[in-house]
């Protein structure tokens, strides 16, 4: 996404974004106004949510006819799954004149895609397949010429995402190195059990860079604490648009739960690192992954306006677990839906203290380093420049190594 500019400089002070993507140890924040102005909300979705975003879980969209609409910073995406199983997306816009096909944020199930003005259908690949009235009289009309226009499209490990701007290259591209990081995990064959909506009064930033640090874990997450101390773990120096890094699970916890018990089962395949772990990654710039050694939770998050974020949480198992009879999926559910809250809470409380207009860019602590890789690669593309690979030193995806002295476990324990 950030490798995708427009060539539009945002609408901020500049001497305050190089600061942001100054060294480590002397750079500091975002300007104030990248969280609270309009103008830089617009300028983020024109530039950075009109490349790859995710739509959250490919699961919602399983059943052939299956019709949904998003809105993205490249205007509105039709996603529909069609007969043969493949999932396309489109523009949302008919052919005819310019109706939406589906209103933003519906869900419908058809065989065709009808278009609610003057109801020219299309099938679900695309093609138009009627236009009613005179149109059967209309010397030259070329059905063919008038299909939807189809955008990119991709599922990677059960996740989907879209480039509603054609523009943002391949997708290999902007996941580059985080197949190896998912990979064992195979989430794709997981089975969402659970899924909580929440809607937040903070800009989207705010959230992405609470997620990258666990400096303040001390202070307002004692449960986290109990099961996987705050300062353990290493962020990763990803290749893509993504970034991420891991924490240890405490001697006496099998994984992220109230009590650090596990009601499920060790995803099978995983390494002794991974069953003793939890990596959290950000796949640039919505979704959020946290992958422990039992389950997958994704948070996918939706920019509404520069001070409010829909946010999608979800917990998905194995198949196995999932389809337990009476399986209670609550000890994750309810550990994180806890911490969740508890990080809102302060992401809303960060957003209040930003609309003062003496709020004063800040540095961040050496364990915020993965706060700075978020900052000063926004900062770089409001700045319209490049990554800046040497911006820290840090170890690269491939070099993950199992942290010292970590005990491998039975799977069958967790
Ligand atoms: S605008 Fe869609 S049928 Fe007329
Ligand atoms: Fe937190």
């Amino acid at each position: 996404m950030f490798n995708q500019l427009r060539g539009t400089l945002a609408p901020l002070p500049s001497d305050e974004v190089a600061a942001a993507h100054a060294a480590f140890g002397t750079s500091r924040m975002l300007p104030r106004l990248a969280y609270v102005d309009p103008a830089v909300y617009d300028w983020e979705q024109a530039n950075i949510f009109s490349g790859w975003v995710c739509l959250g879980r490919g699961e919602k969209f399983a059943e052939a006819g299956t019709q949904t609409s998003v809105e993205t910073g490249a205007g509105g995406v039709l996603l529909v799954r069609g007969d043969d199983g493949e999932l396309r997306a489109f523009a949302n816009v008919c052919r005819h004149r310019g109706h939406e096909l589906v209103p933003c944020g519906v869900t419908t199930m058809k065989k065709n895609i009808v278009c609610p003005y003057h109801a020219w259908t299309y099938k679900l690949d695309g093609t138009l397949r009627n236009a009613p009235g005179g149109f059967r009289d209309v010397e030259d009309f070329d059905k063919t010429q008038f299909g939807l226009v189809e955008l990119n499209v991709v599922e990677w490990h059960g996740w989907v995402f879209v480039d509603p701007s054609g523009e943002s290259g391949p997708f290999e591209d902007h996941a580059a190195g985080l197949e190896q990081v998912v990979a064992n995990y195979r989430p794709e064959n997981l089975v969402t059990v659970a899924s909580h909506s929440y809607t937040l009064e903070t800009n989207w930033k705010v959230i992405v860079e609470n997620y990258q640090e666990c400096y303040h874990c001390p202070s307002i997450h004692p449960e986290l604490c109990r099961v996987s101390p705050p300062q353990s773990g290493e962020n990763l120096e990803p290749d893509g648009e993504w970034m991420g890094g891991w924490m240890d699970l405490e001697a006496n916890a099998a994984t992220m739960s109230l009590d650090g018990t596990s009601g499920g089962v060790a995803i099978e395949g995983l390494n002794d690192m991974e069953l003793r772990t939890v990596m959290y990654v950000v796949a640039f710039p919505n979704l959020l992954i946290s992958l422990h050694p039992d389950y997958v939770m994704t948070h996918t998050l939706r920019p509404i306006s520069a001070d409010k974020t829909f946010v999608e949480c979800s917990w998905a198992f194995p198949r196995e677990v999932a389809e337990r009879p009476g399986f209670d999926p609550s000890y994750a559910v309810d550990f994180w839906d806890l911490t969740n809250r508890q990080d809102w809470a302060a992401c809303e409380s960060v957003q209040r203290g930003l609309t003062s207009p003496h709020a004063i860019p800040g540095p961040m602590a050496p364990e915020e380093d993965g706060v700075y890789q978020f900052v000063s690669r926004v900062a770089r593309a409001y700045a319209g420049l490049g990554r800046a690979d040497d911006a820290r030193p840090s170890m690269k995806s491939e070099d993950v190594v199992p942290a010292e002295g970590a005990p491998a476990v039975d799977e069958a324990t967790v």
